[in-house]
């Protein structure tokens, strides 16, 4: 095929670590099924991804392009800095469609372009502002949601929620009362869920709270896209699929994206395009060559979290009294306030033990053999790269639907064990050996190989073959 007579898909993420990430794997995909890529990412986080990987890996790839519009923020005091997700959501729903049309425009010149015009978009399920774009060319649109499809389906279920009287809650005292323990009892798939398993943008007492008006808009208006996907697979969430199936006529699972687009043939120039927005310190890889298989506990609370310095603190005490050897990443804002300080007593006590990194290749270190076990805080992306290596987890959810993800780790798939949001050295100590030394710990990892052999099945190869067929390449 002609380079101009290949169909061109727009990748357009919402611009946060855990959104990047996957749409990148897809987009790798679609350019291996002879797609040309055009990824649109913030002009903040173009530059990042510039100093994290190079200048040389984002340019001159062969049919995929970068491009980028405004985020509509005050740019951020320094290039490592996580940007607040309510204000992101915010400003990109109210400022970045102008832009991005701006961008279509240009892509579709005929007198300057050197692309083939642009046929379809893929954009993020927060990003359904672009649907207005692809309207008025039109062609298709394809929403991804990046979340767990039970976490998508939790805040397509936020309006029965609201209807039903469970949000807003009546006031502040029903966060600590016991309220949230109340079962939800009108969402038929996710049955046994309490209300604080549900994605936490909920637990407020304001009627006109911004999370949850944004959750109901964009899970509506998803209707109005050729298809949604998701990045799980049939086997692992098929009720919650076969439920979201009824209500979005047309769904597509396609993950583990990361699987998938390691598997892939014909990876030629883009296997070394990466999308870490911090710089992965690849010596974690060496250190962990030189343990014991299954003995280290491996730590990252992902790219948003933030905790208190007296977290910090439980955290590391527990994994200094568990006697285990550790693979710990501090992102430099991990910790509220000043940047994250270790006890001293615990960088001595866990001398030889513990390392300390602030950034990790964590696909790969998931791989390794020496990782027998993974502290998270239950982001879609971590789990899922958990599952698809065989290692279990202790989960630890901050924010988002990362609640859901780790009840359904906990108590759907058999693979985590939650610890409590208000963390104490005793019961860190106490789960870190239960996962790495006891029976219960040996069934999940046992339960954790049972899902990497499922996620590696073909029918998300199906699926996306059938996406492509049958929504981005329809004129
Ligand atoms: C959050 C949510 O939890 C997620 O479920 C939601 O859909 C998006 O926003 P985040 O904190 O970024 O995500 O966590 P996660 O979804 O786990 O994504 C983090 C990504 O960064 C993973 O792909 C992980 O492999 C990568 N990562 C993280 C690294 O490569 N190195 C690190 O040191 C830490």
């Amino acid at each position: 095929m002609g380079s101009m007579n290949k169909p061109h898909a727009v990748c357009i993420p919402f611009p946060a670590q855990g959104h990047i990430n996957p749409m990148l794997k897809l987009a790798k995909i679609l350019h291996s099924k002879g797609f040309h890529i055009t990824f649109v990412n913030t002009d903040f986080n173009h530059q990042r991804l510039l100093k994290s990987q190079g200048s040389a890996t984002l340019t001159h790839l062969p049919s995929f392009k970068f491009e980028t519009i405004p985020d509509g923020l005050p740019p951020p005091e320094n290039l490592d800095a996580t940007q607040d997700i309510p204000s992101l959501c915010k400003s990109t729903s109210e400022t970045a469609l102008e832009p991005f049309k701006k961008l279509l425009f240009k892509l579709n010149d005929t007198t300057t372009t050197t692309t083939p015009p642009v046929s379809c978009i893929i954009s993020d399920g927060a990003m359904s502002f672009t649907l207005d774009a692809a309207n008025e060319l039109g062609i298709p649109e394809v929403l991804f949601w990046t979340t767990s499809a039970c976490g998508f389906l939790a805040y397509v279920h936020y309006n029965t929620l609201r209807q039903k009287g469970y949000i807003p809650l009546k006031d502040s005292a029903d966060l600590t009362n016991g309220y949230l323990d109340t079962l939800v009892d009108c969402i038929p798939s996710m049955k046994g869920t309490r209300l604080k398993d549900m994605p936490s943008f909920l637990r407020s007492t304001d009627p006109d709270e911004f999370m949850v008006n944004f959750i109901i808009r964009e899970t509506t208006r998803a209707k109005q896209a050729s298809a949604i996907i998701l990045n799980t697979f049939e086997d692992l969430e098929y009720d919650v699929l076969k439920e979201l199936s009824s209500i979005y006529p047309r769904v597509y699972s396609i993950g583990p994206l990361h699987t998938l687009a390691n598997n892939m043939e014909n990876k030629g120039t883009l296997e070394l395009l990466g999308s870490s927005l911090w710089k992965e310190e690849a010596e974690c890889l060496e250190w962990l060559d030189s343990k014991e298989t299954n003995s280290v506990v491996y730590v990252n609370f992902g790219s948003i979290a933030v905790m208190t310095p007296e977290h910090l603190v439980e955290f590391s005490w527990g994994l200094a009294n568990s006697n285990r050897t550790f693979l710990w990443v501090i992102r430099p804002d991990l910790v509220s306030g000043d940047s994250p300080v270790l006890p001293p007593e615990f960088l001595d006590a866990t001398s030889g033990r513990g390392l300390l990194a602030s950034w990790c290749p964590q696909e790969k270190v998931l791989n390794h053999p020496s990782v027998g076990g993974f502290l998270t805080h239950s982001g879609w992306n971590s789990t899922l790269e958990s599952i698809s290596s065989g290692v279990p987890m202790i989960c630890w959810p901050f924010f988002a639907e990362q609640q859901t993800n780790c009840w359904y780790s906990c108590n759907r798939w058999g693979v985590g064990m939650e610890i409590d949001s208000a963390v104490d050295r005793k019961q860190v100590e106490k789960l870190v050996n239960i996962l790495m030394d006891e029976e219960k710990g040996k069934g999940m990892k046992e339960m954790s190989r049972v899902w990497k052999e499922k996620a590696e099945s073909m029918s998300s190869w199906s699926n996306i073959d059938n996406l492509i067929k049958e929504v981005l390449l329809r004129s």
